[in-house]
Parts: structure tokens; C-alpha cells; sequence
């Protein structure tokens, strides 16, 4: 199926870790790794995550007490193994293995592994074993494993496991941290062909039941089999014992249901999976209606690349896989369950499934496909935000100040110290002190609110944040006499490798460009966001927080006065007395290193730390460009009282390209989105890099340890907004596309205002299509003229003159 399959032919155990993560399936209430369901422990890592279930547990590093939150890993549910009556369970590890090929299916949501091994007693065996995580009961996963003996017959044992005596052991460095997360609570047989097991998370006491169902056939009759429970603490399984015919395919069917104390609409979670388990309907018809919730999906989501000359697997395939992975990791199923997108998705351990700012690059994807599920993710934020303003009271400031990491209850959950193997230290962690975090909060509601028109969710949830995060700047920043402005000191922006001036005891930069002109965007919007408003709903959200008058015009203020560091020619500073800091090297660092992108580690490494230098992780100051349109940035500056000169644009954009290693996989996507429009050579360059991060691993190993959903979706976001010129202004939808070169034609679906518009770009041309509903008609801006499109209609336009 071109153009849909992830395709992997052989049995390369280095690759394992890496596979698991690209076939990891899930529906947003939970995902499972694509991991062997006959193989556990060595290279094979089987991490099933269940969205916002963590648990807190403490380490004694150094002497001191380290508390971390981590998303657990639930109970195993894949395990099935089988070997001949009284032998040693089958292992690909030490099999002769004839051939192997797994396949991941993106439109159906189902992967397929497909193995003939022959094994010491010379017998030879193919196995062919398919799987879903169903994306319409999002309790429900299911596992078919059809077994031909293709040149004997014999008695074999079949064990269909589940396995509580999991731990959190999926990322190396966090190897020292405590990881027992879970505890038994019960397991028991349930029916004839049924088990449950009941566990608990330590402190969180968060129960997770999960049932499973096994059952033998020869087609689709009942295969004669003898079946007994194995129960004991913290494991349960079937055992089964069959005659295996020669050449004759016999099909085992695992299906289980998985419930947590924290769904609603249940009893508890042990009666909710005993009941749907003995509900639950064959495998075939699962996998029918699985099938059908992905048609749905895909049909609000597809994408259609067609790029000259690429390899396999094609950029097509890849903007499925990210698409793919986003809806796994958050879908209408997570919508109720209070849980924020994680970086790393579903997907792995790595950052311990904490959320950061990268909603930042994966909510505009979902605003224009399917803006409810961006909803419930800000609500997420919604209902931390006392924790934000006791954490802005804590530390004398106003307003509401979010954590850089958040997980459970919307606590600072950034670790004190992090672990560098390069030089077997730990490290202080200072990247807390990022707090332009809330600056991307409030970016996201007003984005939401702009695709959307949602006034509801503005007058009742997104005001009250975004007031709240400008209050919080506005309390950050600083009246300095001397320089008649306002200054924000002792922060961190985006670039993680800068995190204090060299030599200095404490830790945090002043003036961080992107810091400042971001709140200056907050504290300016403010007015649009209560004008936005009916006037009672104004009303009440200004007298609930207290706002008055006399706030909004220091708001005002500051948002004229605000402090912006500059280098010569007009190039923005990343902050404060970057000027000051040395150049590195990078040649010599590349010769001596090869990959740098985690510079950081390298020069603590040697006693060194990136501090002294002008080398960023990632983008910082060219966030801004990224977000910002020059003509908005152009309202900004003058605001400010600063020259605007748009050809310091370009020499911005290459001053910092030169020395940011891309440590981020953020960075990329960023990169090609600022060269769009000036060197679209360059950005597709940099924007395959983008497309390559999990696909390639191109961080050497960390994509085995989860995906990276930010990169994932902003790579998808760089193609349908980035080189479409999509903008969302005065309530116009604006398009000027510059598709790369390599890029022949693009079809994305865009929803806006009620509208589903199907854009078209091809050649010079572009086509909108309004797809018919009943809804007054929207303003498209094309070619700097605003034209009124009604449903249904469909409208050509010739782009050379755009594009000269
Ligand atoms: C980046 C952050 C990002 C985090 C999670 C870090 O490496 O520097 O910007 O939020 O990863 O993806």
C-alpha cells in the first residue's frame, strides 16, 4: 500500500528499541510500544502508558532526596509465548530465524509481524502475529497469533500473560532512579478463558485492572484446547496446551480490557474490565470497527505530499507517520482524562511524560484539524491554574506562573539534576527558570480562539489564563530609571545550554529577546482579549481577577517600554551580554566529536560549559520569527519605539543558524519554517533533517526512549502552514503558498470556522475548495485581496505574480 506502510525487513536487534517506538499503537487513552509480544527483557523494552497516570517516588542521589513524577509503565498486556510440550519458551534471540518482516499500517492502525523460524528440534514454524490498540473503545486492545507448523506436528504450550512486574527501566540514564511504580493488588482467573490482574501505583494509588481473553481457532471454529489459570501476585495468565497440526494454520486470540480508577462512568476498575471482557466481541470485528475510526480520523487529517525524487520511505509516508503518532498520543479519548500532551508522546520514558512548552508546535495542527482535542488539552492548564499562581506567589510575583515541566498536579516537576554520561557527573538543573512557558499558554488560546471563534471557551477558561500568565510577566519585569524601560532578569530562554552568565553563582540571564518581546506580545493582546469579549462576560472575568484600569495601562506601559538587547546590525541579542561570550570553535568540535548536537554534555564533559560560549541548543531568538509574521513583529517594534528593519531578517536568521547545534529536535522545524520564504533550498534541506528525527533517530538513541511529538507535528505544521503561507488574521484566512522546489504538489484540509477548506498547490496554481456546509460564508486573502468564499464553492488562483 504506497504511501501507508512503515515497512521492516529482518531482525536487526539493534534497530529493536527504535521500531518500537515508530509502531508504538495507541488511542490517546493509551498507547503500547511495538514490542514482540514473544520476546521480554535484553533489547526489547514493552512499555504500555496510560495518558495522565503518574506516580512520585524518591532516589537519594548525592546524599540528597530526589522526587520525581514519572508516567507510569502499566502492566505488560502483549505478552504471548508458546513452546513445545515441556520445552524452552520460543526466543527470536536464540532462533534460527528464516525470515522476518514487520509492517505498521497508518490507515488501519494495525501492525503485522510476520516470522518463519526453525528451531533446535529442526522444526520449522511461521508466526504471523497482528495487533491493534482500538481507536473506537479505548479500553480495548487485541492480539491474533497464528502459528503454521509448516514440516511437523506436535503437543506445544501457549502462555497468554499479564505482567505486572514491570518497571520504569525504559531510559538509561534514569537507571539509578528508583522505578518500582506499581504494587499487586489482585489476580484471578475470571470465567473459563479469562484473567484479570489489579495493580497499584505506590503513592498516587491509582488502580489499573486489565483483563484478557484467550481463545484458540482453526479458521473460525473452536480449536480443541486444554486451558488453566495462572495466578500470583502481580502476574496472571492463561496457559493452553494444543496439538499444533502440520500445515495447518491455528489462530490464538488475546483480547484485553484495560480500566484505572480514574475513568469515569464506572464502578471500579476491576468490575469495568471483568464486564467488557466478557463483551467483547472476536478479533475480526475489532479490527473492523478499529478500522473505521481511523477512516474518520483520516479523513480529517490526511495530508498529500508529492516530493521529486525521494527515497522510501517517502516524506508522505513520514507526515502520515507524525500524523499517526499525534492522534495516538491525543485524541478524543483523551479529552476527559485531564491529561496534557507529553514531549515524548505515549510512546516511551523519556522526560518521565512530562509536558512542556511543546504544545507550542502541536496545537496548530490539531486547531485546523480537529480543534476540540486542543480544547481539552488547554483545559489541561485550565485546572492548574492555582497551582500557577501559588507558584508565582511562592516566589513573589503576581499572576499565574507555570511550571517549565508539569505532570499530575501542575507543580515545577523539572528535576534538580540531571545525569550526564559523558562524564558520569550530575548536573544542577537551572532550565526551570524558562518562563516563557506561560507566554506559549497564552499564545495557544489566542491561536485556538483565532481558528475557532470560540468565544465560550474564551470568556469562561481562555481569558482568565491569559490575564493571569500577562499579569505574571508584568509582575517579572523591572522599571530600570537609567534606561527609562523595563527589564525581565534572572531567566532562561529556549536555548538550554545558556543558563546562567559565565562565572556566576546564580543561575539566569536578563533580558532574553524572545522572553521580553513575548511578553510584550501578552501584555499588548490583553486588550484585544477582553475586547474580544460580550461586555458582561468582560466584566465579570475583570472583576473575578481584579483587574482594573490602572493594571491594564501599566500593562500598556511596560508593552512600549520593555528592554531589547541588540548586536550589531540590527540583529536581536539573545539576552543581556551574549556579545560578551566567546565564539566557539565549531569546526574543531566537529572533527573531534562529530555529532554535537548535545554540545552541552560534550564541554561539561571536559570541564568546560556552554555557557562561555555564542552556541545554542536551539532556536531562541528565531522562536520569534517562527511565531510571528514581520508584520506583526514590525506593530512590535514600533510599539516598542525600536527600528523595524526587515533586512536585518535575513542576517538574524544566519548569524544564529551558524551557531545552534540543534541539540532540540524543535530547532529544525523552526529553522526551515524562518527560511521559507527567503532560501527555500535551505529550508527543505533543513526541513527533511525535521522530518528525519524519529524516522532516522538522528539523535543517536533517543528515540527509542519516546517519540518526539513536537518535532512530529511541526513538521506536519511546517508543511501544510509553514509553505502554504496560512495565517490567520482580522478574521481572514490569509494563503500564500512557496512550496520548495522538490515539493511537486500538496493537498491538506484545513478546518476554519466551521468551514472544511480543501487547499490544492500545484505549479503556480492554487485551489480552494469550500466542502459544502450550511455556514455563512469566511474572508480568504490571496494575493493581498480578500475575497468573500461561500460554502461549496470552489475558487482557482494563478500564483506567479505572488511569487516574483
Ligand atoms: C528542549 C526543550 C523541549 C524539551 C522537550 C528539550 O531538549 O530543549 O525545548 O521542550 O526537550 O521536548
Amino acid at each position: 500500500m504506497k504511501g501507508w506502510e512503515l515497512v521492516y525487513e529482518g531482525y536487526e536487534p539493534m534497530q529493536e528499541g527504535v521500531r518500537e517506538t515508530l509502531c508504538t499503537l495507541g488511542n490517546g487513552y493509551f498507547a503500547t510500544r511495538g514490542a514482540a509480544h514473544d520476546a521480554a527483557g535484553g533489547v526489547h523494552y514493552a512499555g504500555t502508558y496510560i495518558t495522565g497516570c503518574y506516580n512520585r517516588l524518591s532516589t537519594e542521589i548525592d546524599g540528597r532526596l530526589l522526587e520525581h513524577e514519572d508516567l507510569v509503565n502499566m502492566p505488560n498486556w502483549l505478552l504471548l509465548t508458546y513452546r513445545h510440550a515441556g520445552g524452552e519458551p520460543f526466543e527470536l534471540a536464540t532462533t534460527e530465524i528464516l525470515s522476518y518482516r514487520q509492517t505498521l499500517d497508518l490507515r488501519r492502525g494495525i501492525v503485522t509481524r510476520d516470522v518463519r523460524v526453525r528451531d533446535r528440534k529442526g522444526c520449522t514454524t511461521r508466526i504471523t502475529s497482528t495487533w491493534i490498540v482500538h481507536m473506537a473503545d479505548p479500553h480495548v486492545a487485541a492480539l491474533e497469533v497464528v502459528l503454521t507448523a509448516e514440516d511437523w506436528s506436535g503437543p506445544i504450550e501457549i502462555r497468554a500473560a499479564l505482567d505486572g512486574w514491570v518497571q520504569n527501566r525504559g531510559v538509561e540514564i534514569y537507571r539509578l532512579l528508583a522505578s518500582q511504580h506499581l504494587a499487586p493488588i489482585d489476580s484471578r482467573a475470571v470465567g473459563e478463558d479469562s484473567v484479570l490482574l489489579e495493580m497499584e501505583t505506590v503513592r498516587s494509588h491509582i488502580r489499573i485492572a486489565e483483563a484478557a481473553r484467550t481463545r484458540v481457532f482453526d479458521g473460525d471454529r473452536p480449536y480443541a484446547h486444554g486451558s488453566a489459570a495462572i495466578t500470583r501476585p502481580g502476574f496472571a495468565a492463561r496457559e493452553l496446551s494444543l496439538e499444533l497440526p502440520k500445515n495447518r494454520p491455528i489462530r490464538i486470540e488475546k483480547v484485553v480490557a484495560i480500566y484505572t480508577s480514574r475513568d469515569f462512568a464506572i464502578a471500579a476498575p476491576d468490575i469495568a474490565a471483568t464486564e467488557r471482557i466478557a463483551a467483547v466481541p472476536t478479533f475480526a470485528t475489532l479490527v473492523e470497527s478499529h478500522v473505521l475510526a481511523w477512516e474518520r480520523l483520516w479523513r480529517a487529517f490526511d495530508i498529500c505530499v508529492e516530493v521529486a525524487g525521494t527515497s522510501e520511505p517517502s516524506t508522505g509516508v513520514i507526515l502520515r507517520l507524525h500524523v499517526f503518532h499525534l492522534l495516538q498520543t491525543a485524541s478524543e479519548h483523551s479529552a476527559d482524562l485531564d491529561a496534557g500532551v507529553g514531549a515524548r508522546g505515549l510512546h516511551g520514558e523519556a522526560y518521565r511524560g512530562h509536558v512542556f512548552w511543546d504544545e507550542l508546535f502541536i496545537f496548530p495542527l490539531l486547531n485546523t484539524r480537529m480543534a476540540d482535542i486542543t480544547r481539552a488539552l488547554l483545559m489541561y492548564r485550565y485546572r492548574r491554574l492555582a497551582a500557577a499562581r501559588r507558584a508565582a506567589r511562592r516566589e513573589g510575583y503576581r499572576g499565574a506562573m507555570y511550571p517549565w515541566q508539569s505532570g499530575s498536579d501542575g507543580r515545577e516537576e523539572t528535576p534538580l539534576q540531571y545525569f550526564n554520561p559523558r562524564s558520569g557527573r550530575w548536573i544542577v538543573d537551572n532550565t526551570h527558570l524558562q518562563r516563557h512557558v506561560g507566554a506559549a499558554i497564552a499564545y495557544n488560546v489566542w491561536q485556538y480562539f483565532q481558528v475557532t471563534g470560540d468565544v465560550d471557551f474564551l470568556g469562561d477558561i481562555g481569558a482568565e489564563m491569559f490575564l493571569e500568565i500577562a499579569r505574571f510577566v508584568a509582575s517579572l519585569a523591572t522599571y530600570v530609571p537609567e534606561r527609562g524601560r523595563f527589564e525581565i532578569r534572572g531567566v532562561v530562554g529556549p536555548d538550554e545550554f545558556h543558563t546562567a552568565y559565565p562565572g556566576a553563582h546564580e543561575p539566569g540571564l536578563d533580558n532574553n529577546a524572545y522572553t521580553n518581546v513575548m511578553s510584550v506580545w501578552m501584555l499588548w493582546r490583553a486588550r484585544d482579549v477582553l475586547d474580544a469579549l460580550p461586555r458582561d462576560r468582560r466584566h465579570d472575568v475583570c472583576k473575578k481577577l481584579a483587574l482594573g484600569d490602572d493594571e491594564l495601562v501599566r500593562w500598556d506601559e511596560i508593552s512600549r517600554k520593555m528592554w531589547l538587547p541588540f548586536l550589531d546590525g540590527g540583529i536581536l541579542a539573545q539576552f543581556e551580554g551574549y556579545d560578551r561570550l566567546l565564539e566557539l570553535d565549531w569546526a574543531d568540535y566537529r572533527a573531534r566529536y562529530g555529532n554535537i548536537q548535545r554540545l552541552d554534555l560534550i564541554l561539561e564533559s571536559e570541564g568546560d560549559s556552554p555557557n562561555r560560549y555564542k552556541a545554542s541548543k536551539q532556536a531562541d531568538v528565531l522562536m520569534l520569527y517562527y511565531l510571528f509574521s514581520s508584520e506583526e513583529l514590525r506593530t512590535l517594534f514600533e510599539r516598542l519605539g525600536y527600528p523595524f528593519d526587515p533586512s536585518a531578517i535575513p542576517r538574524t536568521i544566519d548569524y544564529y543558524l551558524r551557531r545552534t547545534s540543534d541539540g532540540s529536535t524543535l530547532s529544525r522545524v523552526v529553522h526551515a519554517w524562518v527560511l521559507a520564504r527567503s532560501r527555500r533550498a535551505g529550508s527543505w534541506q533543513i526541513a527533511r533533517d525535521a522530518l528525519a528525527s524519529d524516522i532516522r533517530d538522528i539523535q543517536n538513541g533517543t528515540t527509542r526512549e519516546g517519540i518526539h511529538l513536537g518535532a512530529m507535528a511541526g513538521s506536519v505544521d511546517l508543511i501544510q502552514r509553514g509553505y502554504t503561507g496560512l495565517e490567520l488574521r482580522e478574521g481572514v484566512i490569509w494563503i500564500n503558498p512557496r512550496l520548495p522546489d522538490p515539493v511537486e504538489r500538496l493537498d491538506v484540509l484545513v478546518r476554519y470556522r466551521g468551514h472544511t477548506l480543501e487547499l490544492t498547490i500545484w505549479g503556480d496554481v492554487l485551489e480552494v475548495k469550500a466542502i459544502e456546509a450550511a455556514i455563512p460564508t469566511i474572508k480568504l486573502g490571496v494575493l493581498g485581496t480578500v475575497i468573500e468564499l461561500r460554502a461549496g464553492e470552489r475558487r482557482r488562483f494563478a500564483l506567479r505574480e505572488a511569487q516574483s
